[in-house]
């Protein structure tokens, strides 16, 4: 396989599938405030990952996969979750079903690259690529994502209606989200390589016009507060070693129901004294940001190299994230796949795992390489490959 090469863009290159804008002007006015469509922003798109490659993701669970399809006399919506042998998906041609493939990057490494145009973004943000293929009249009606989200026409046409003011009220009974009511407000016909952003809060629509309809979507999500309070608490809380209690201050009471006020304050300060401080708060959200999809799954080495061989070989080809795995900094703290990354850095080392973090990948021949010999764990757990 060729090597990987990045191809990240500057943020202040002015692109033209961002409509000429910068990606920070384009951070600036569009990202979570407002939609974009831009016509023929990847013209002439071939996308790496053809309609058949795609469907077979779903054949044996490689990724999570949903089977869509909507009854046209009954306007009956049917929800099915994969695996789908490929005798389940219905043929191209047929109308009213689309399949919805998640974490496709997260499986393929042509799908993983072609994020790389989208990493002016923090990776921390980053969801998944979602591919969908819909026979015409498919879709998944009219609903609102918390998402933000970039809707690349992959191959064939699909009609997009959007609405930002809408009556949130969901149909009842129905195994999708579905807006009770939808009045479209702008729409368009996307042809492929015509790309739409939409940030969270819109209402849309997208129904496959004709057979052979492919989207890509590229979804960032919101960092959930519970999952997030939950990750820096409860962590904490293992870590934390049991005591007895010492209140040899206690009082007889006639009420013994009522729990006496000094028992309730020296009880509720000891546990306010026991909650993480700032910075323990941040690493357990910076560790749980860089947790891969629950799906993920990573092929290890079946026989892999030693510790020495390892950094002789990563030195000659150089090395790259698995497609699944996610590697972040932040307070000079590497986290990768949810795990800290050991310590003590180095400044050249630090800068040698920022690349690997922004690039997901070392070029052959990176100075210092043979310092990193924590990544041969990462390696040996197939989170880390050599390029
Ligand atoms: C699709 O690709 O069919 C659905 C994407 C979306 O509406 O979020
Ligand atoms: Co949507």
């Amino acid at each position: 396989m060729a090597r990987y090469t990045p191809i990240r863009p500057g943020i202040d290159q002015p692109l033209s599938w961002l409509a000429g804008m910068t990606p920070r002007q384009f951070m600036r006015r569009h990202w979570q405030k407002k939609p974009l469509l831009v016509r023929g922003a990847f013209p002439d798109f071939r996308p790496p990952i053809c309609i058949e490659e795609a469907l077979a993701l779903c054949a044996d669970d490689m990724a999570p996969s949903r089977l869509v399809r909507r009854q046209p006399r009954s306007g009956r919506w049917r929800l099915q979750h994969g695996p789908f042998a490929p005798d389940e998906i219905p043929d191209i041609r047929r109308a009213n079903w689309t399949v919805l493939i998640q974490q496709v990057n997260t499986r393929l490494p042509a799908a993983d690259r072609f994020l790389d145009a989208f990493r002016f973004i923090p990776q921390a943000r980053l969801d998944d690529l979602m591919i969908s293929v819909a026979g015409p009249g498919g879709g998944i009606g009219a609903h609102v994502d918390s998402y933000d989200v970039f809707l690349l026409q992959a191959a064939g046409h699909r009609h997009w209606e959007i609405a930002q003011t809408f009556d949130p009220q969901l149909q009842d009974d129905v195994p999708l989200r579905i807006l009770q009511t939808f009045h479209a407000q702008q729409e368009w016909v996307l042809a492929p390589g015509d790309l739409l952003y939409l940030p969270p809060g819109v209402a849309h629509r997208g129904t496959a016009v004709g057979p052979g309809c492919m989207t890509w979507s590229i979804g960032f999500r919101a960092p959930d507060r519970v999952s997030l309070a939950d990750a820096a608490l409860s962590r904490h809380i293992d870590s934390l070693a049991h005591a007895d209690w010492h209140d040899p201050w206690l009082e007889a009471t006639e009420q013994p129901a009522e729990i006496p006020a000094r028992l309730l304050r020296a009880l509720a300060r000891q546990v306010m004294r026991d909650m993480p401080d700032e910075a323990g708060v941040r690493r357990a959200v910076a560790r749980l940001l860089s947790e891969p999809a629950a799906e993920a799954v990573f092929d290890a080495p079946r026989r892999p190299d030693t510790p020495q061989r390892f950094l002789q070989r990563a030195a000659q080809r150089g090395l790259r994230l698995a497609p699944a795995s996610r590697l972040l900094y932040a307070d000079g703290e590497f986290h990768l796949n949810g795990e800290e990354l050991g310590g003590g850095w180095r400044a050249a080392e630090r800068r040698l795992l920022e690349t690997l973090a922004n690039d997901r990948c070392l070029p052959p021949g990176s100075a210092c390489l043979e310092r990193l010999a924590c990544l041969h764990e990462a390696y040996r757990s197939g989170w880390i490959v050599y390029n």
